[in-house]
């Protein structure tokens, strides 16, 4: 009997902080009127000062296990995705995480795919799930992504925004409850669209400050068109069409790239989730907020179809196909 990884529960946490356009007008040069047609966002959250990004995956974890009925002993791999962990390097958020929720010798790691992190951790705990490694898994997205951000630079400091949001992943045998699919890529000869220096690199060239820089026009132009593509071959291989998927839960970067991915695959408006508008781009983070969003407002129901796509730093993005089995 062919085994499958399930998304049994969701959770999320947003902390209480809220950075709106107009404090934002204070800050740069900017307005709620170019923030709000550009991007669609009005306000974004922001950790208190002895929050890090850690912190905020403990909110999100802790309500996904429950809503799982699972405690942290039942778990036995944990996977965090994060371009803002608690360390620059060591040790992994994800083992500060599993320290903070009382994990014993659970197995705890890190991925970094940026904004596509938590469609990349979606595929590794499908592949563990799948191939017998672990029976269940904690996923989470979690960022601190103010703490990069430079805000005398009006063209990061409008977007980003901090949060978390978690998931258990159990092991099924059936397909109404399944992770579907899951495809990921990359393009690294275009790894400087996005970057945060103060790695290595940074001794090499001229030691940049640790800030979110973006190219984002360019990637922007470039979006759209690969995240389309990408959606578009997974529901083509797995044989959905677009009537058929309940739930559009895009990565939460900016509202007209949303809307036209959605236009272009054909998904109607009342399908499309969208929070940017309430807690702007929160990388990692920004899908799992999205599913806890429509969970919390009771519009995400068992075995209900979500498509999810991302797109960010790597240049990384995917998509996955689920079936919501909380
Ligand atoms: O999550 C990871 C992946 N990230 C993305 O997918 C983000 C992709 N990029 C975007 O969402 C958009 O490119 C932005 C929202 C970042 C920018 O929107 P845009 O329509 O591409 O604007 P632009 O960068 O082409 O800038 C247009 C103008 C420029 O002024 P000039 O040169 O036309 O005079 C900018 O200097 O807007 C100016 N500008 C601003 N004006 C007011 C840039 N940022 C701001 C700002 N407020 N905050």
């Amino acid at each position: 009997m062919k085994r499958f990884a399930s998304i049994v529960s969701i959770g999320a946490y947003a902390p209480p902080k809220i950075l709106t356009n107009a404090d934002l007008e204070k800050m740069v040069d900017t307005s709620d009127e170019w923030i709000l047609k550009r991007t669609g966002i009005r306000e974004r959250r922001i950790a208190a000062d002895n929050e890090a990004a850690s912190d905020l995956g403990v909110c999100a974890a802790k309500i996904a296990l429950e809503r799982a009925n699972r405690r942290i002993e039942d778990i036995d791999l944990i996977i965090l995705a994060s371009l803002s962990g608690d360390f620059h390097s060591m040790p992994s958020t994800a083992c500060v995480l599993a320290g903070k929720l009382g994990a014993k010798n659970t197995p705890a790691f890190d991925l970094l795919a940026a904004c596509s992190g938590f469609i990349y951790a979606l595929s590794a705990a499908k592949a563990y799930i799948e191939s017998g490694m672990a029976e269940s898994v904690l996923l989470v997205g979690a960022e601190a992504a103010s703490r990069f951000i430079d805000y005398s630079d009006r063209s990061t400091c409008v977007l980003f925004g901090d949060g978390a949001g978690a998931c258990v992943l159990a092991a099924t045998d059936d397909p109404k409850k399944a992770v579907i699919d899951v495809e990921i890529a990359s393009n690294g000869k275009k790894w400087d669209f996005l970057t945060i220096d103060g790695g290595s690199r940074s001794t090499i060239q001229s030691g940049g400050a640790p800030y979110i820089k973006m190219k984002g026009h360019e990637t922007f132009k470039i979006a759209v068109r690969i995240i389309s593509a990408s959606a578009a071959a997974i529901c083509k291989k797995n044989g959905v069409t677009s009537e058929e998927i309940d739930h559009f839960i895009p990565h939460q970067a900016n509202e007209r790239i949303i809307r036209a991915v959605g236009t272009a695959l054909g998904i109607g408006e009342e399908r499309i989730v969208l929070t940017v508008d309430r807690y702007g781009n929160t990388s990692a983070a920004s899908i799992p907020m999205a599913i806890n969003h429509i969970y919390e407002e009771k519009r995400l129901k068992t075995g209900d179809l979500m498509l999810l796509d991302a797109f960010g730093g790597g240049l990384t993005w995917g998509s996955a196909l689920a079936r919501f089995a909380g």
